[in-house]
């Protein structure tokens, strides 16, 4: 049997993405726009994508079933969120609520809350109750548009519990119409119920966890939190030359709160550099001379009330820029990436095509993904269909418009129609 072939249009406006470079600013009259368009899907990939009416004969050749959507649609690849913590169990409410009192994220974690908090509640959780809770959110990432979704370990913080959350994001994955690319943060912090010291807790999970990971195929990421209160780029220094020597990407939490982490990055060549809210004209220009993306994380900034990643000067210094929910219970509890990044765009003045572009093919990129991301022929048929008729309502609405209809791999995967 041959392969099915779908047409779906005439679609009002097609944002394709496509011819955009993988760095540096972008402007709005550089996106490409298909008008009444069509995309022909050949099972989960894009066969053929142009105006409605220059595919029709092909699509007849071929016995395409044709899918008509009535009224106006504006189609966009799938958004890929490049940085969450949503496997976990729990509520940091008390934490949320201890903030907007006055105390601070790494005061409230000296004091046993954050995520310390979280790696108890973790740990009780069941490793199939921790799949159901990510598969619930991944569900709910997927209804909003979000095809693929990167989802760290970093609460279980030894090697059992480090397992069991890497497993829970496996079986979540094979349960979710999403993509979910597994990263390990063994170093999120040292647990609080570890003797030794921090060096012996990270060359402990190098050389019991990392071989696992290999052997069970349970993640190729490897993350670390560079910070105070976290580790320092001293003792991470041997944990990332174990992780590069057993064939593992590097990505790092930095320059959150203080800057360190993003010399790391660099200096070990990360794929991405997340959250940089600290970051400094040094740190911009190291990472402009770099093939380490940046990845802002305006949700963490809106959960922590805390001044935004420069995102604008980033990518006028020549970066690319990839933006990301970072949804964890503790600093970003809120995991609305179109809303975030539409926020982040007000703040950063970003053009809707940089805003795109950092949701889509950038993200897509700075998790190491090079099929999805852009609307173009041999790429997955990833896109969501907003109802309305010019795309640039997408981000003035501010996150409030959600897509009525999400495919993922060429098949419908969600819809409010
Ligand atoms: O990306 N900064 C460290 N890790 C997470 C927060 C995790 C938590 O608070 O539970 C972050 O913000
Ligand atoms: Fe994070």
């Amino acid at each position: 049997m041959g392969a099915t072939y779908t047409l779906i249009g005439p679609i009002t406006q097609i944002l394709t993405l496509s011819g955009l470079p993988d760095r540096s600013a972008l402007k709005d009259s550089e996106l490409e726009i298909i008008p009444q368009g069509g995309i022909l899907l050949m099972e989960e990939w894009i066969y053929r994508i142009g105006s409605y009416e220059s595919l029709e004969a092909e699509a007849d050749a071929l016995e395409a079933i044709r899918i008509v959507p009535e009224g106006d649609y504006v189609c966009s690849p799938c958004f890929v969120d490049a940085h969450t913590h949503i496997c976990f169990a729990g509520s940091r409410a008390n934490d949320y609520a201890m903030r907007n009192s006055g105390r601070s994220y790494l005061e409230i974690a000296e004091a046993g809350g954050g995520i310390w908090d979280t790696v108890q509640h973790t740990r009780k959780a069941s490793l199939e109750e921790l799949a159901a809770l990510t598969i619930r959110r991944a569900n709910r990432h997927l209804s909003e548009g979000v095809g693929t979704i990167e989802v760290k370990s970093g609460y279980g913080l030894n090697l059992a519990e480090e397992l069991k959350m890497l497993r829970a994001i496996r079986l979540a994955d094979e349960q979710t119409g999403a993509d979910l690319v597994a990263t390990c943060l063994a170093a999120h912090m040292l647990p609080r119920d570890y003797t030794g010291s921090r060096q012996e807790y990270l060359s402990d999970m190098a050389t019991q966890l990392f071989p696992l990971l290999v052997k069970e195929r349970l993640s190729t990421r490897i993350d670390a939190f560079i910070e105070k209160g976290a580790f320092s780029s001293e003792e991470i220094g041997p944990y990332f030359h174990a992780a590069k020597s057993c064939g593992f990407a590097l990505t790092v939490h930095a320059d959150q709160f203080s800057c360190e982490g993003s010399q790391i990055a660099v200096a070990f060549d990360a794929l991405s550099a997340d959250h940089l809210e600290a970051s400094g004209d040094k740190e911009i220009e190291l990472l402009a001379k770099s093939n380490t993306i940046p990845i802002a994380l305006p949700g963490a900034s809106i959960g922590l009330g805390c001044a935004f990643a420069p995102a604008r000067r980033l990518l006028d210094a020549g970066t690319s820029l990839a933006i990301a929910s970072d949804w964890n219970p503790g600093s970003a509890p809120m995991g609305d990436l179109l809303t975030q990044a539409a926020i982040l765009g007000t703040f950063e003045k970003l053009s809707n095509a940089e805003v795109f572009a950092a949701i889509t093919f950038r993200a897509a990129k700075a998790i190491g993904l090079d099929d999805r991301g852009k609307l173009e022929p041999g790429l997955l048929a990833d896109f969501n269909l907003f109802p309305i008729a010019d795309y640039r309502e997408i981000l003035y609405q501010q996150g409030k418009l959600k897509p009525a209809q999400v495919w993922k791999n060429g098949k419908l995967a969600y819809s409010s129609l």
